[in-house]
């Protein structure tokens, strides 16, 4: 059954207790990839992750580093290619390993699925179940590199060796949950980023110097709720606030038969701030409630601000007791051409790029898809030079089903794109394979098999040694 194969890669792995050389390379490594002297690739998974059938919950996991370390050889320019994997050093996984015990418990046993949601809500909610689980992203500022979850501020990492250093909070200054997913501001190279909380204040906007070193900009948007807000946009002068409502039809999420209503909180805004604006100064913009997590883009153009991001219709926060035939049809049914989507519920749960046009003179929006319903797309990111100005290409893993292509794409870089091919039964091989986007239906340039499975996970980045930090 290929549901229970394929769950198998979102058991956890061992750290493998220091690099080991890759010589598994199927094709070559293009001489020109990437620039930079020493890059690495890096991803963040967690150990235990979404859609899992285990009785722990995908939010939960401890992240786990995992790292491709690219550095030219000799004045051949031939690459060699290593790879490691380390643990978050979290001050509560470091709780744990000095007991020797799990101190925080999962206390999921899905039994109940209220408890689930509970669960789940709390960390929407409250930016925190009970840990601080660094496993969402990894991110680089001003020549330093951080692990980070939205629930606590980011901790620094080592990329040579992926030690865990201090945690961030600016000189002090930032006391509150941290987004995973800062955006550098096109132009100034200023960090934007915003702390969304259960409590008063809600939602907090702060930019963070160019060099790391100065919060120069904190403000409170006052919101009166608290918002399911995973990500910030920027353009050259604005700051793009996505206030959607933590809403989730818990009918979906269980099986059973199992119904738990909440209630609905009817409104979703899309708020442009000036980079250095404060609650006065956002102009909002009403939009029909959505699900989102994950912008694109932002940019200006004309009068109008250019929203994209991955929007679904509803809310879908998968748990572990997930009956995923009803999200989302296997792939064989998808090959219908596409009429298994277009009847019942599965549309509404497809996440699809959607473009907003906010018109700053007239102070009216449009939106419509600009994918159709052939498949869900997640985990988007385009080149990071062009974020906050027009951009011409995104790239998106194609989720065709939830269990059988959780594959995960990482960083674009200019002309390659690297693609991490998960392994999707127990015995399979993780591959990296490097794709040339310019010819993005052909072979892969390179594949590289990893000397152990790596998880599914969540995001990943691709630094430059020659800019990276110190711990
Ligand atoms: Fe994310």
């Amino acid at each position: 059954n290929s549901t229970a194969t394929s769950s198998s890669n979102f058991a956890p792995v061992d750290e493998i207790g220091g690099s080991i050389e890759i010589l598994q390379i199927e094709g070559e490594i293009p001489k020109d990839f990437p620039e930079g002297s020493n890059p690495l690739f890096g991803a963040l998974h967690s150990t235990v992750s979404v859609f899992g059938e285990s009785s722990e919950i995908w939010v939960e996991g401890e992240g786990m580093l995992h790292a491709l370390y690219f550095t030219k050889t000799g004045s051949a320019s031939s690459w060699s290619v290593s790879y490691d994997n380390r643990y978050v050093q979290s001050e509560t996984l470091k709780i744990e390993q000095d007991r020797q015990k799990p101190c925080f418990l999962p206390a999921i046993e899905g039994d109940s699925a209220a408890i689930i949601v509970a669960y789940i809500l709390n960390y929407l909610r409250f930016g925190k179940v009970n840990k601080n689980i660094t496993n969402t992203n990894v991110f680089e500022h001003a020549g330093r590199v951080y692990a980070v979850a939205e629930s606590h501020q980011p901790q620094e990492i080592c990329i040579q060796n992926l030690e865990t250093g201090n945690t961030w909070d600016i000189g002090g200054e930032w006391d509150r949950p941290f987004t995973a997913h800062p955006k550098v501001a096109p132009g100034s190279g200023e960090l934007v980023i915003f702390g969304s909380d259960a409590k008063k204040p809600f939602l907090v906007v702060g930019v963070v110097s160019d060099d790391g070193t100065k919060l120069k900009h904190k403000v409170d948007l006052k919101l009166n709720r608290s918002t399911l807000c995973h990500d910030i946009g920027v353009t050259l002068k604005y700051n793009i606030i996505i206030d959607i409502p933590l809403t989730i039809d818990i009918g979906r999420l269980t099986t059973g038969g199992q119904l738990i209503e909440f209630e609905k909180e009817g409104y979703a805004r899309i708020g442009i701030m000036p980079r250095y604006g404060d609650a006065e100064s956002v102009m909002w913009f009403d939009v029909e409630p959505f699900c989102m997590f994950h912008l694109i883009n932002c940019f200006e153009e004309g009068d109008e601000v250019v929203v994209q991001g991955l929007r679904s219709a509803d809310s879908v926060i998968p748990g572990p007791r997930l009956n995923k035939q009803e999200i989302l049809p296997e792939r064989s049914e998808l090959k219908k051409d596409g009429k298994a989507m277009k009847q019942g519920i599965n549309e509404k749960l497809f996440s699809r790029l959607f473009e907003w046009r906010l018109n700053l003179k007239t102070k009216t929006v449009s939106g419509e898809y600009l994918t159709g319903t052939e498949c869900s797309l997640e985990f988007p990111m385009i080149n990071n030079h062009y974020t906050g100005v027009r951009h011409s290409y995104g790239y998106a893993q194609i989720v065709d089903s939830l269990t059988r292509s959780a594959s995960s794409s990482e960083k674009v870089l200019p002309k390659y794109g690297g693609f991490a091919k998960l392994c999707l039964e127990e015995r399979e091989n993780t591959e990296v394979h490097i794709i040339d986007t310019q010819k993005f239906e052909g072979a892969p340039v390179a594949k590289i098999t990893l000397p152990q499975r790596v998880p599914y996970g969540f995001h990943g980045t691709f630094v430059h040694n020659n800019i990276h930090g110190h711990v």
